[in-house]
């Protein structure tokens, strides 16, 4: 995020966007915007939002103990000073969101929109990053996809920012939808549609649907970025056309891609591509590797295009593209013989990304003597499909020679009856008993790959993992000897 001396809200602008009656002080400025009071900062309007396990009125007086700039608030509190400067609202969500959309109304902001069954935040970040070199860049944080996250994220958004970039997920249909109007992108990426959350709908096509609700919000004549190799594109164009975008760019391998790869060279750090974006030919290093992320980074460059940035300026920049914490992050780590390689996928984890990380995985060649070991814990919110799903890893595991399969969770044992028994690690209940397994077997040499659903706690083996010994980031191979 950009910080200017520029407020980022005055009382008077604050005050007419939620339409709130202020009592107290009206002296103040904000720099910020805060939910939450373990994370708020000096200067910030803390929102006092009601959520099913707590309530943000208990917390008012904490922030302004820490220095909250004002709090926005739907009842009385008690204890607190009585100028404290409080935005009386009928409802504090509704009042976030005014605020957003207030935000938005201010700038002239060139905007983008991510959503995507998997790769969403990675290619926010992407963008992040390519596009903070090329002008003031604001953009979600974290997964702040939903109801919550997109109006804050809008709401802390600076009048002058010059590239917004907003993550949008779903669990449900209808979700997308009011997210999509507030943000109103010039640009809007579909990554790929899969069957994720599916225990939520009859069929993949529904999600299909439910993703292409982020074409509701597009502003005439904007683009719409969809993959060109997903079975669901032409469904998705149809949407992205009702809607009024004026141009739809597909991305791929498909001839008929409009940003499409040409060549791609996949290395176990790094991925080598030439691809054609739009008409325009380009060569880049990715500086996150997998084949998954070459086919993201071109629905990156279309979306840089889109938005009237500079496309070789972004090309050098994917050079340096590191993958956020826990989706593909490398760690080595030195053990009294020599050093094994951690590939941390711990953050979450669903049919369609643990077969691009085990792929990874096979692209990543073990020291001499290593192996390949596959930690897994249990992929959440499948469903009916959860069986077959957890069962069918075992194909991918074969084709890209993993050696050993640590699993954890009842979801898991379906793969680990379904693996021949010379790759069986271990199987434990959770990941905390599985951790000691992991810890107990790895040497120097090995590769060792983490990742499960967020609730499966897999960054539990990470921590085992990482006691063993001193843990640095891998030396990167060097270009030269890449190509
Ligand atoms: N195009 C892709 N195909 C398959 N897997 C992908 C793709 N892009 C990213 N991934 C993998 O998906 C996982 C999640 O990535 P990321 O966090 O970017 O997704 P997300 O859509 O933001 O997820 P969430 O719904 O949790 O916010 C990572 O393991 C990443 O490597
Ligand atoms: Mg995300």
């Amino acid at each position: 995020m950009t910080t200017t001396s520029i407020p980022l809200w005055t009382a008077e602008d604050a005050i007419a966007a939620m339409e709130a009656e202020a009592r107290g002080h009206a002296a103040w400025q904000a720099h910020g915007v805060s939910i939450d009071t373990r994370t708020i900062e000096a200067g910030d309007i803390f929102f006092a939002l009601e959520g099913d396990a707590s309530d943000g009125h208990d917390y008012v007086a904490q922030a302004f103990g820490k220095g909250a700039a004002c709090a926005v608030v739907s009842r009385a509190v008690e204890g607190l000073a009585d100028d404290a400067p409080l935005l009386m609202v009928p409802d504090t969500l509704k009042a976030l969101e005014k605020l957003g959309i207030a935000a938005r109304a201010r700038t002239s902001a060139r905007i983008c929109a991510v959503t995507g069954s998997v790769g969403k935040t990675g290619t926010k970040e992407a963008l992040r990053h390519i596009l903070e070199e090329q002008g003031r860049t604001h953009a979600s944080a974290a997964s702040y996809n939903n109801h919550i996250g997109v109006p804050l994220t809008l709401a802390r958004m600076p009048a002058d920012t010059e590239y917004g970039i907003f993550e949008i997920g779903m669990n449900h249909a209808d979700e997308i939808t009011p997210l999509s109007k507030m943000v109103r992108p010039e640009a809007a990426i579909i990554t790929t549609v899969e069957a994720v959350h599916i225990e939520n709908f009859r069929s993949v096509e529904e999600i299909a649907d439910a993703k292409g609700e982020i074409f509701e919000g597009l502003q005439t004549g904007g683009v719409a970025i969809l993959n060109r190799d997903n079975p669901h594109f032409e469904r998705l164009k149809a949407r992205a056309g009702a809607c009024g975008a004026g141009q739809v760019i597909g991305f791929g391998r498909d001839d008929m891609a409009d940003a499409r790869v040409q060549r791609m060279s996949l290395k176990p750090d790094a991925s080598y591509v030439t691809a054609t974006i739009c008409g325009m030919d380009i060569t880049y290093k990715l500086g996150v590797p997998g084949e998954h992320i070459v086919m993201n980074s071109l629905a990156i460059l279309a979306c840089v295009k889109s938005l009237g940035a500079d496309l070789a300026l972004a090309g050098l920049a994917l050079g340096e593209l590191e993958p956020p914490a826990g989706r593909g992050s490398r760690l080595e780590v030195r053990l009294p013989h020599g050093r094994f390689l951690i590939i941390d996928e711990s953050y979450n984890a669903n049919p369609t990304s643990m077969r691009a990380t085990l792929q990874a995985l096979g692209n990543t060649p073990p020291g001499p003597r290593g192996r390949r070991i596959a930690v897994v814990g249990d992929m959440l919110e499948l469903g009916t499909q959860a069986k077959a799903a957890h069962a069918g890893l075992a194909e991918p595991i074969a084709e890209n020679d993993v050696d050993l399969v640590f699993a954890c969770g009842p979801l898991m044992e379906h793969l680990w009856d379904a693996l021949p028994t010379d790759q069986h690690g271990a199987y434990a209940d959770n990941s905390a008993d599985l951790a000691p397994r992991v810890a107990d077997e790895v040497e120097a040499g090995d590769v060792v790959m983490i990742k499960g659903s967020f609730g499966s706690r897999m960054a539990r083996v990470l921590e085992a993992l990482k006691a063993l010994g001193p843990a640095a980031p891998p030396r990167r191979t060097t270009d030269e000897e890449l190509v």
